[in-house]
């Protein structure tokens, strides 16, 4: 039976999460149901499972059902999206993904480990996998590749993919970014962080790219470039533009603006192959990046889900352009 409106208070700290001014690991347990359905889908978005995902979705309604969601915009938004949220994991259900299979297993040099990077070691494993094991009939290409923690774990795997190394593949790798520091980048949970460079706002950080990634770089394409979105005018630098040929796997973490995402789409897509192409939403796991499962939403006749590993990223089939 519904009995009230939720408390201004969580409702509050629910709209800070959705935005990811506030990170679900840092609430304390506060026995409110909206704010523990919040936490528990955070986690289930970097740690997917079927069983998970069936106990959530009766979670998500239970808590719908718990209150009136009339009461103001902050209730109007939280409601909208735990509906959109349910309603999108009912849709997953049917999925044929792989969740978590040969990556973890990967193995890799002691030099990529040591570049300070914003993913998870699940994913950098993930990274290697794929490289090593792309078909090689289309490039590589990374957008936002920071200082290289990701780039490594690629061109690692690369290095070891047998379809290259026979020189039947002809896939290089290209990354992307604005190389313009802001002083968020310090504020992540990045690993290694003392080895993180002191820069001024704006100041470019490709040199400290190459450095971090020296052990990598020689087989890289780097360029300069940026997607229109929040800061593009602060990136002074032209814009990402590709006219590379076939892109066998895409790997995007330039942030998880929806404008950003339909810019990537309308340059990379059509390079993709129909039926092979992978693309790869590093950010898609976080709770703040609802712009980006709503983007994949979208696009869903185009981009069916493929991998699901550990970690925020999550990968697509390119089914082919609709
Ligand atoms: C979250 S970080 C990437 C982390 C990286 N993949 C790693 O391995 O640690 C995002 C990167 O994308 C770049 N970036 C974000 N939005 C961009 C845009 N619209 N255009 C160009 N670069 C962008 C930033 O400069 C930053 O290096």
């Amino acid at each position: 039976m519904k009995i009230r409106s939720p408390p201004e208070s969580e409702l509050l700290e629910a709209c800070s999460l959705l935005s990811g001014e506030l990170k679900p690991g840092t609430l304390s347990p506060s026995g409110s149901p909206l704010l523990t359905v919040l936490q528990r889908l955070a986690w289930f978005l970097s740690d997917e499972s079927d069983e998970i995902r069936s106990i959530l979705i009766r979670e998500i309604e239970a808590t719908l059902s718990l209150y009136y969601w009339d009461g103001g915009p902050r209730a109007r938004r939280v409601a909208g999206f735990l509906q959109h949220v349910g309603n999108a994991l009912r849709r997953q259900e049917g999925d044929a993904v792989i969740s978590n299979v040969g990556w973890l297993e990967e193995v890799l040099p002691d030099a990529a480990w040591r570049i300070p990077t914003m993913i998870q070691p699940s994913t950098m494993r993930y990274y290697a996998w794929l490289g090593r094991n792309i078909k090689g009939i289309g490039h590589v290409v990374e957008l936002g590749c920071f200082l290289g923690g990701a780039t490594a774990c690629l061109v690692h795997g690369m290095r070891k993919n047998n379809a290259i190394i026979a020189g039947e593949g002809k896939s290089e790798i290209h990354v992307f970014d604005s190389f313009r520091w802001f002083p968020w980048m310090a504020n992540q949970d990045v690993t290694n962080p003392d080895q993180l460079p002191v820069l001024q706002p704006r100041q470019c950080f490709r040199e400290h790219f190459e450095r971090a990634c020296a052990a990598f770089v020689e087989d890289v394409h780097v360029h300069e470039g940026a997607l229109p979105g929040r800061l593009a005018a602060a990136y002074e630098v032209p814009a990402v533009r590709w006219t590379g040929g076939a892109v066998e796997l895409l790997v995007v973490d330039f942030g998880d603006e929806y404008t950003v995402s339909q810019e990537l789409w309308l340059e990379f897509s059509p390079s993709l192959i129909p039926g092979e192409s992978i693309v790869v939403f590093q950010q898609y796991g976080l709770l703040r990046s609802q712009s980006v499962w709503r983007f994949c939403e979208d696009h869903r006749s185009e981009l069916a889900p493929l991998h699901r590993p550990t970690g925020t990223a999550k990968s697509f089939r390119f089914i082919g352009r609709r």
